[in-house]
């Protein structure tokens, strides 16, 4: 039996598919409320990260060794880096990196240690049905300038919200030759832990701030109005390929 569960970080990026869910049933672990339920008749959990590295990660380790969860899917915002990545667009994970790992000159730099790996891939033939789902929700959204990516993501425990900072990381990761789309702050943390116990995992993540200098504005201010109807949109879309 699969049991699906999709992870947000945020209650606004949730709202839409909790209103959704079938047979909703609340549990509480670890400090977090998670519903179990069915959408589209798939067996999920809906759980919230919180924000940060190991919110995630603890979040996701409840998820697969409480309450059974066999494949994750994590949706949520992210800050635009990589050129034409603007507000509004989607960018669909191929693999994670964490942009503050540096555990250098003992390891290379972004390479998590004692694993022998810089990126975490995510499972090919979910983020391909998340790519599908992705492009049926923006046509039905009517988002027609809005475009979607697919690549690398970067995680760490910033909210990166300069200009320069971003410009920082960009070129850092480009020297260890990774070309990023966007950053967020969970993401790789949960793509470590799915990794660590053979769980597939793919993420969506919206383009809410370019992580510049407007960042701290455009973010909120997306969460609030734009977020959640994406995620309930393309999550409902996932369903139905599933
Ligand atoms: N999530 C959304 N925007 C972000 C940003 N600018 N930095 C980190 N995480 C984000």
């Amino acid at each position: 039996m699969t049991v699906t569960a999709i992870l947000s970080a945020l209650a606004e990026e949730q709202q839409g598919l909790l209103e959704q869910l079938n047979k909703p049933q609340s549990v509480r672990h670890g400090g977090r409320d998670f519903w179990l339920g069915e959408l589209n008749g798939h067996r999920v959990v809906l759980g919230l990260s919180r924000i940060g590295k190991v919110a995630a990660a603890t979040t996701a380790t409840t998820l697969i060794t409480r309450l059974g969860v066999n494949r994750i899917v994590f949706t949520g915002v992210a800050g635009g880096v990589g050129a034409g990545v603007s507000v509004g667009d989607v960018v669909v994970a191929a693999e994670f990196v964490q942009h503050d790992m540096d555990a250098s000159p003992i390891f290379p730099r972004f390479e998590v240690p004692l694993y022998g790996k810089t990126c975490f891939a995510c499972d090919p033939a979910l983020t391909e049905m998340l790519l599908d789902a992705s492009r049926t929700a923006l046509a039905e959204t009517e988002q027609g300038q809005a475009r979607l990516h697919r690549g690398l993501i970067a995680s760490g425990d910033r909210f990166v919200s300069a200009a320069d900072e971003s410009r920082g990381i960009q070129r850092a990761l480009r020297e260890a030759g990774l070309d990023v789309l966007a950053v967020e702050m969970e993401g790789a943390a949960v793509a470590q832990v799915c990794f660590d116990f053979g769980v597939p995992f793919a993420a969506v993540r919206t383009i809410s701030d370019r992580a510049d200098d407007q960042a701290h504005v455009d973010f909120p201010k997306f969460v609030a109005e734009v977020a959640s109807g994406y995620a309930q949109s393309i999550m409902t879309n996932l369903f139905r390929l599933l």
